[in-house]
């Protein structure tokens, strides 16, 4: 991974370079899975299987003998998401979770090797803990869990599972299921993105840098991310190894309501904004989302007029992409071809970012203003504007 991320955007960003001083104290193979707290879990675990074309994993719940709540996990290739609802055995976390926030991102589990040194190292440089090293068993073996908080009421949870061979983790269920749509080409997560407060990007870039061994890859300022009426700025954090990256949004001023002060509102706070997730077809994969019922953000067809000038030749037929609203950009490694649901959830906060890699290792700055005026026109039919 290292070599593929040395420029980005015109930049030089060696991740050798970002990460010169040696020893990485929070070694990442990657994200393990991403936990919701929804309403309902199970109606929550069948839309993502129908709309989205995630496969039955995992269950918790009463017939497992969890009283508190009740879980259902769901996978696609590398990706594992985890729809938790409280049950009247919940002391009220997951409750309160629901009510202030809606659905959203519980936890971004992180699977490390050592799920006890990624605790210490990280509680010793700062980070408050959320769970103490603890150990899961059953007949599979043994799970490792260790926590930290982070913005908001969000948390990572390191998961230590090389000694366990069973479905998911300890305390689940196989869930077999006689419902099981197809996969629409979704491998991996590619990004999270955090939406946090006005002025705290760069103490939330501290963090991930401090206490995670994070480095800051890029910064868009409010020029680069700003319309005629709205601004935000952002800072992309990387792990050693590029596998896990985390963008940190804020509002910026601008003549009308960001988009991040949109979230802010909704969500009561700072949160988990888009989870990217990576295809190797994406006409396929958005053919297939469109018909099974999720909406992307609409592009308006000049976009479809210039973006040739702009990145050069591509394989795919323009007037294909044009069809579905796919965004291309390109840096000095390649392309990339992305496309953003409308927010997935009642409060409009969290959505998915779909994006094929063609060698272009950035973010699609060159979507930003196309992508932003559309938001802006989502947001001026709520009334958020
Ligand atoms: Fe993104």
């Amino acid at each position: 991974m290292r070599e593929d991320l040395t420029k980005i955007n015109n930049h030089n960003y060696s991740l050798e370079k970002l990460f010169s001083d040696a020893k990485d104290f929070l070694p990442l193979l990657g994200t393990d899975y991403v936990e919701f707290y929804v309403g309902n879990a199970k109606q929550a675990a069948h839309f993502y299987k129908t709309a989205l074309g995630f496969q039955s994993l995992a269950y918790a719940g009463l017939e497992t003998g969890l009283t508190d709540r009740t879980s259902y996990v769901v996978v696609q290739d590398k990706i594992r998401l985890m729809f938790t609802t409280p049950m009247p055995g919940s002391k009220g976390e997951i409750y309160n979770h629901i009510e202030k926030h809606g659905d959203g991102v519980k936890v971004i589990a992180l699977w490390v090797e050592d799920a006890t040194s990624a605790w210490k190292e990280t509680t010793s440089r700062g980070a408050e803990s959320y769970l103490e090293p603890t150990t899961q068993e059953d007949k599979n073996g043994k799970v490792v869990k260790s926590g930290i908080k982070i913005y908001g009421d969000t948390v990572h949870v390191f998961i230590e599972r090389k000694d366990y061979k069973g479905t998911f983790m300890p305390g689940f269920e196989k869930w077999n299921s006689h419902y099981n749509p197809t996969s629409v080409g979704l491998k991996y997560i590619d990004h999270m993105v955090a939406n946090v407060g006005w002025g705290e990007m760069n103490k939330w870039e501290k963090f991930y840098n401090e206490t995670m061994g994070f480095a800051n890859l890029i910064t868009f300022d409010d020029k680069d991310i700003s319309t005629q009426y709205t601004a935000l700025m952002s800072k992309v954090m990387t792990n050693g190894n590029g596998r896990v990256k985390f963008p940190i949004n804020e509002p910026a001023e601008g003549l009308k309501k960001s988009q991040i002060e949109e979230y802010l509102d909704f969500y009561n706070g700072p949160g988990c904004q888009h989870i990217a997730v990576a295809t190797d077809d994406i006409v396929s994969t958005v053919s297939q989302m469109k018909e099974r019922g999720i909406e992307f953000l609409y592009v308006p067809g000049t976009y479809y007029d210039t973006v040739l000038d702009r990145v050069g030749d591509i394989a795919e037929d323009i007037k294909i992409l044009k069809k579905h609203g796919i965004l291309v950009d390109r840096d000095d490694e390649g392309y990339l071809l992305q496309i953003f649901t409308k927010p997935l959830t009642d409060r409009p906060t969290l959505f998915f970012e779909i994006i094929q890699r063609k060698g272009a290792q950035s973010f699609g700055k060159g979507n930003f203003k196309a992508l932003f005026e559309s938001i802006e026109a989502e947001q001026a039919r709520r009334g958020t504007l």
